[in-house]
């Protein structure tokens, strides 16, 4: 090697050097900015495949949903609207035979990457069933519950939550004077709101209901969805409904699931109104179903 060509290009690699380092720090500069701009959905599914075993259910879902939004999920039993529901809290982890390709996000991140903790995914992405499925227990430790497993021990701070869950759940003036009394004893409407206060009460930013009013007279139907439109302002909602009056209702947006496909997805009223497809069309004319 001549030593001689070395000190000569010395100063030049180093110029060279000072260049890529602020280069580096550019990039490093520009992407951030990047990621600050690119938006940020409450809810998004890319390419999402899912199955039972064998059998296919989902066929590549992409869906994406604003934060503090209603979204409706329809279409005939069986078509994968639960499945799909149950994907962002990581609730078909429990079906051994479930698999699933592509992703699912909640707040922009990945929650089936190795690192995501499930307790953690699950206070912010709380869950209503069908059937209303009060514990055996008090109105209030119903609602402490979650708390409680977290740990927390202070009944100030219990008691505080109990109280809001169940204003939030429009629930507390009917059960104020009676917190000790065993929630089995509740009236079904009245369950099933004890069970919107209970998934409130660890404060999720979502909320996943699967056909929560199916099981309900009219009239607790009804204070369960003015109850969603409520909450709509601090959470969003992924509704699963087989009730097409209750989808226009309630939500902004809606998705049309026909046999696994993600047939249409569209703001609620245009969905309704104006129908893409024809098989929306058809669906919700009462064609099939
Ligand atoms: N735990 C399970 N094991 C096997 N198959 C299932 C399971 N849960 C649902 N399925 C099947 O997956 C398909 C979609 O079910 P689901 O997501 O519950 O539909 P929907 O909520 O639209 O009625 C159905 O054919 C159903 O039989
Ligand atoms: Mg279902």
């Amino acid at each position: 090697m001549d030593l001689q060509f070395l000190s000569e290009t010395e100063p030049a690699v180093k110029t060279i050097g000072k260049n890529l380092t602020q280069e580096k720090q550019f990039m490093a500069r520009e992407e951030k900015l990047a990621k600050k701009e690119k938006k940020h959905y409450a809810l998004e599914s890319h390419m999402l495949n899912a199955w039972y075993g064998e059998k296919k259910i989902l066929n590549d879902i992409n869906m994406k949903i604003e934060a503090n939004t209603i979204t409706a999920l329809i279409g005939p039993s069986g078509c994968g609207k639960s499945t799909f529901l149950r994907l962002f809290n990581r609730m078909n982890d429990y079906i051994p035979i479930f698999r699933k390709t592509g992703d699912i996000l909640v707040d922009g991140e990945d929650v089936y990457q190795k690192r995501i903790r499930i307790e953690e995914l699950r206070k912010s992405v709380g869950m209503v069933f069908q059937k209303a499925n009060p514990f055996p227990k008090s109105i209030y430790e119903n609602v402490a519950y979650g708390l409680r497993i977290q740990g927390e021990k202070r009944k100030s701070v219990l008691d505080l939550a109990v109280e809001k869950s169940l204003h939030q759940a429009s629930l507390w003036d009917e059960v104020k004077d009676d917190l000790k009394k065993n929630a089995m004893a509740l009236s079904g409407g009245q369950q099933q709101r004890l069970c919107i206060a209970r998934a409130l009460a660890v404060e999720p930013s979502v909320l996943l209901m699967d056909e929560p009013a199916s099981a309900l007279d009219p009239h607790s139907t009804h204070r369960v969805e003015s109850l969603i439109l409520e909450l709509k302002e601090k959470y969003t909602i992924l509704i699963v409904t087989h009730n097409l009056h209750q989808a226009s209702r309630v939500s902004d947006y809606t998705g049309f699931f026909y046999l696994g496909d993600l047939v249409e997805f569209n703001n609620t009223k245009d969905l309704f109104t104006h129908p893409k497809k024809e098989q929306t069309e058809n669906y919700i004319s009462g064609k099939f179903g």
